[in-house]
């Protein structure tokens, strides 16, 4: 268990260097096992999720080499066709990207049912419809001794076949894993009502990059021509939107002066102009963006939306900006029902946080029996927080607790910090560079 100390109430200043897509690399690395051949892969941040699929890989025979800060060599040449330890898949949500990789390489797949965030339920059946629609068979396996549900998909003699998919969700997982398996299918597959996230764009640069035909992401519909082969190739990853996001709440909660680099700033449109209506000072650069923040912010509304829209990763980091905003803000989340579980640790530290629960008729639209998911947060901001142990309930939770901390008075002790190292490359050390008193302590787990 690793928990993080932090003394706060000290502004932040200085730079901080933002790190590679985490939701790019985990939709690339899986990807590479479509390649024969050498794949270096540039900017790929060091976190827990990516050294999981790592090790995935390299269980199904692929060589992966981490050759310097951020660049890494895969080699899926001589993968073999075995099943992903379940271990390892319980872990991390990415791992169904190896749904689309397998089916397009071996023909079939038996994979665990996908781990991550637990923030809410979060089904695969978008996922399943493509590879069903490009002429897959599908079942599920239950262990009930387990608690394990294995997923299984075997294509026709011909391997997956383009089709066109209509997609009842915007999902991004669904998006980007029916392109990882159209891409070396036979005909030409079309993603309708498809995700058009930055991480979306960037895994389609990338399998282009290694001889793919993929067309229109970051649009409604994209067209992935199948192609016989892809060959290895030099691709660099997009900055994080999320972690850059994160810095600026940082900036803007805890106040002080900030420059954030590597950044693609059109990427941070509706969070800059968010902080903006909140009364913080952003100046954009070509690739940094300079966050001042030196009085008390604004109250504001905020509602999360699939890309371009705001995004629900930064929902918890938003509200911590909230809570110490002048006047009453609300936060409706659109895209996770049970997206709110973490506002009881903000609560512990002062936080004046309500919850508005979904209607009758949005109930029984939405199928939701228990009338006690919220549909929206109302936060009345307070001067201060105030330091004390809390809980990082799952990654942007803890990235939340963390900037709370920060802008806090005392002392926080942010415990499960290990949901934290998923997704954030050295957190601890950047917000050091800020300036700020933060300490990572490992401890027993008292299981
Ligand atoms: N959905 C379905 N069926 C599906 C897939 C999704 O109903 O088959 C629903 C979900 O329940 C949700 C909505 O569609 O209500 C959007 O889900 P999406 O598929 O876009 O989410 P995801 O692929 O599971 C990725 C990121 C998340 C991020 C969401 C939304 C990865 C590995 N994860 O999840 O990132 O919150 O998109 O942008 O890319 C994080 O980085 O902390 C994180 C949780």
């Amino acid at each position: 268990m690793i928990n993080y100390v932090i003394h706060g109430g000290k502004p932040l200043h200085g730079k901080v260097h933002v790190s590679g897509a985490k939701n790019a690399a985990v939709g690339i690395l899986p990807a590479t096992l479509l390649v024969k051949g050498v794949c270096q892969i540039e900017n790929v941040p060091d976190i827990s999720d990516i050294r999981l699929l790592q090790q995935i890989l390299e269980y199904m025979g692929a060589t992966v080499r981490r050759l310097k800060n951020g660049l890494l060599e895969i080699d899926c040449t001589h993968a073999q066709d075995v099943m992903a330890p379940d271990e390892l898949v319980k872990q991390i949500r990415a791992s169904y990207y190896f749904i689309g990789a397998q089916l397009a390489r071996f023909g079939h797949v038996t994979i665990a049912l996908p781990g991550g965030c637990h923030f809410a339920t979060r089904p695969i059946d978008q996922h399943e419809k493509g590879f069903q629609a490009m002429g897959t068979s599908v079942a599920y396996m239950t262990d009930k001794v387990q608690d394990m549900t294995w997923f299984s998909g075997t294509t026709g003699p011909e391997g997956l076949v383009g089709s066109r998919v209509n997609l009842d969700v915007v999902s991004v997982g669904a998006t980007m894993n029916i392109m990882i398996g159209a891409v070396l299918a036979k005909g030409t597959t079309y993603i309708e009502n498809a995700a058009k996230e930055p991480h979306v764009v960037d895994l389609a640069n990338f399998l282009n990059a290694m001889g793919a035909d993929v067309s229109g992401a970051g649009t409604d519909i994209v067209r992935i021509r199948g192609v016989k082969e892809l060959h290895g190739g030099f691709y660099s990853i997009i900055p994080d939107q999320i972690e850059a996001g994160t810095y600026m709440a940082a900036a803007a909660a805890v106040g002080g002066d900030v420059f954030v680099q590597n950044v693609i700033p059109k990427h941070m449109d509706t969070i800059t102009s968010k902080l903006r209506e909140m009364g913080v000072k952003i100046t954009e650069y070509e690739d940094a963006i300079h966050v001042c923040s030196n009085q008390r912010l604004r109250r504001a509304t905020v509602k999360t939306m699939p890309y371009p829209g705001f995004p629900t990763d930064m929902q918890p980091l938003t509200s911590v900006c909230m809570t110490l905003a002048k006047g009453t803000s609300r936060v409706i989340e659109s895209i996770y029902d049970t997206r709110f579980q973490y506002c009881a640790e903000l609560q512990k530290m002062g936080a004046d946080i309500q919850f508005q629960y979904s209607s009758e008729t949005e109930r029984m639209r939405a199928e939701i029996s228990d009338d006690q998911i919220p549909k929206s947060a109302i936060i009345n901001g307070v001067e201060k927080l105030h330091g004390c142990k809390v809980k990082a309930c799952d990654l942007r939770a803890g990235a939340a607790m963390v900037v709370a901390g920060l802008a806090a008075d005392g002392t926080t002790i942010v415990s499960e910090a290990q949901h934290i190292e998923r997704g954030y490359e050295n957190m601890i050390e950047k917000f050091r560079g800020l300036g700020a008193d933060i300490t990572r302590v490992t401890v027993p787990d008292p299981q």
